[in-house]
């Protein structure tokens, strides 16, 4: 399973980098927001310089000609962009004339099975069904991510299932049991999944054991001197 960042912080995009584990970040117009004065295309390039992987940089056009020129001017940003492209009717137009230019795409704002089956059609590289929001409408956000894994197995379609709108470890843990491709998921989400009290006990122990052990070890020296 890869690993995004979801974030258009530089700060936490380093942190996640500095763990060795990160595989790309997604951006989206409200987290690019939270970062107040950005330059956005700006902002885009630097995150694709500190991570080696794609980077999803959203589009705001709802219209066709606007999605594929805001599509084209990120696209040359970094060869790390994939384009964000929401899951309306002109969103499953450009996500075909995106990729049949070889622009790879993120289709984002996936709610539904078949939303995620026409955005495979379409040719997108990754669907993000946004399975926190599902469940904050008490559905259920993984039962969606099981079916659009089910029905692009069914067809052999390629687009990555990118498990979005992830707001805690169960949700990582789920989306990995499912077979989602790629989780994305706030920095502090990431760290969370270290957590285990019994870890921190157990090293705790073992690290006041070998306090213990060095401690007589020096005075059975000390003795046989
Ligand atoms: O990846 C999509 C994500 O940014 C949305 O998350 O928590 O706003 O539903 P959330």
């Amino acid at each position: 399973m890869k690993f995004f960042v979801d974030t258009a912080s530089l700060d936490a995009i380093h942190e996640a980098h500095d763990m060795g584990v990160l595989d790309g970040v997604t951006t989206n117009p409200s987290l690019v927001k939270k970062e107040g004065n950005v330059d956005f295309h700006k902002r885009v390039f630097e995150i694709c310089e500190v991570v080696d992987g794609d980077v999803s940089a959203e589009v705001t056009a709802t219209d066709f000609n606007g999605m594929m020129e805001e599509a084209h001017t990120l696209a040359n940003i970094h060869e790390n962009v994939v384009v964000k492209i929401p899951l309306i009717k002109e969103g499953i137009k450009a996500l075909k004339a995106l990729s049949d230019e070889g622009i790879r795409t993120n289709c984002t704002l996936c709610f539904s099975p078949t939303q995620a089956l026409i955005a495979a059609k379409a040719g997108a590289s990754y669907i993000s069904p946004f399975i926190g929001r599902v469940d904050d409408i008490s559905s259920n956000g993984m039962q969606l991510i099981e079916e659009v894994i089910q029905i692009y197995d069914n067809y052999g379609f390629e687009t990555e299932v990118l498990a979005a709108s992830i707001r805690h470890p169960m949700h990582v843990k789920e989306a990995a049991l499912a077979g989602a491709d790629v989780a994305t998921m706030p920095f502090e989400t990431m760290t969370k999944l270290l957590d285990h009290p019994l870890t921190d006990r157990g090293l705790e122990r073992f690290l006041d054991d070998w306090e213990d052990y060095k401690a007589s070890r020096k005075a059975e020296a000390g003795m046989a001197g």
